[in-house]
């Protein structure tokens, strides 16, 4: 969708009334033919909007994808969301993202994509990004913090989903498994991937990248016994928009308190009642040892606090955590 396109609609939705023709005209400087044009290029795009001479034009059916007009009235978020780029297709919202952070764009920005051609996970493996059905997005961060405390935005930005989905559907059990994921029933929800620009003592932006599975009926075999949505756990769909703004909502205020703090310590209460982990035998994989123990906890830099065999606690700060089978017997 042009940006113009973008715009008008924008314009419809907000507000419930018909608006004129010549708003339009003078408000976007363009021509009735151009206007015209540009509820065309809508109507063709899936919005139904009714024309009735006299008074103008109205927005009477959205679509339910996650673009900017259908997002901006679940917002209350101030800065976050304020400017939202979506694509029908891209490769990675992320690597998109990051291109923009390095042209400048303010923090607050989304990308959104309605498919990932290339969608990114971590450890390099692919997010299986199909369309129509789930969120993808990105958001752009240039919190002015040293980069070692970056990697605890991961853990907050969980906390901020987690919330977002209880608003939503206040049955589902969602857990936050350290350190990027949202499972439910034990099978992956959410994953997110930050990715940094960064030095030391100076971080440039942060690229906050959300997958969560939504209205996905069917997940492929390889997929099944791991992966699940919304839509998989609830037996009904739900509106991407209304999730978007929601994660947005929630995430603002934590990225602001987190920002005064010097680490998680405020949100770690939180961190742990819903942790996967908590209290449960585990290994790590890293990239060259794998660890094993109990896990006591989250410490206040975002870190699984292990309790290993030999009785020494140990603080974990990067990994993929794997449950021991015998934790579910
Ligand atoms: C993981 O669990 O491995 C992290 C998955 C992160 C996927 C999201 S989808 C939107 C954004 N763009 C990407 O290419 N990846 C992230």
């Amino acid at each position: 969708m042009n940006d113009l396109t973008a715009k008008i609609l924008n314009r419809l939705s907000t507000g419930n009334d018909f608006l004129s023709g010549e708003s339009l005209c003078n408000e976007f400087g363009i021509t009735r033919s151009a206007v015209w044009k540009h509820i065309g290029l809508l109507r063709a795009d899936g919005y139904q909007i009714d024309a009735v001479t006299g008074r103008g034009y109205h927005l009477s059916g959205l679509t339910g994808r996650p673009v900017e007009a259908e997002v901006l009235p679940f917002l209350t978020a101030r800065r976050f969301g304020q400017k939202i780029l979506y694509h029908t297709v891209t490769a990675s919202t992320n690597l998109l993202a990051k291109a923009l952070a390095v042209e400048g764009s303010p923090e607050g920005t989304v990308v959104v994509a309605d498919s990932q051609s290339g969608g990114r996970g971590r450890m390099g493996r692919i997010w299986v990004s199909p369309p129509g059905v789930n969120l993808y997005f990105s958001l752009i961060l240039r919190p002015q913090v040293p980069s070692i405390r970056v990697p605890q935005l991961t853990l907050l930005v969980a906390v901020a989903i987690h919330r977002a989905l209880f608003a939503l559907s206040s049955e589902l059990e969602p857990m936050i498994k350290w350190p990027n994921d949202i499972l439910v029933n034990e099978k992956k929800l959410c994953g997110v991937l930050c990715e940094m620009q960064s030095e030391p003592e100076l971080t440039h932006f942060v690229v906050v990248g959300t997958g969560i599975n939504v209205n996905q009926t069917e997940m492929p075999n390889e997929l099944r016994e791991r992966a699940t949505s919304l839509f998989l756990e609830r037996g009904q769909f739900f509106s991407r928009p209304e999730l978007l703004a929601s994660v947005l909502n929630h995430f603002e205020p934590l990225y602001d308190e987190w920002l005064l703090q010097d680490d998680l310590g405020f949100t770690l209460p939180y961190l742990e009642k819903y942790s996967l982990l908590q209290s449960r035998e585990v290994s790590i994989d890293q990239r060259n040892r794998n660890l094993s123990g109990t896990v006591i906890g989250i410490a206040r830099g975002g870190e699984l606090k292990l309790e290993c065999v030999d009785g020494k606690t140990i603080l974990v700060s990067s990994g993929e955590a794997h449950l021991h089978k015998n934790n579910d017997e």
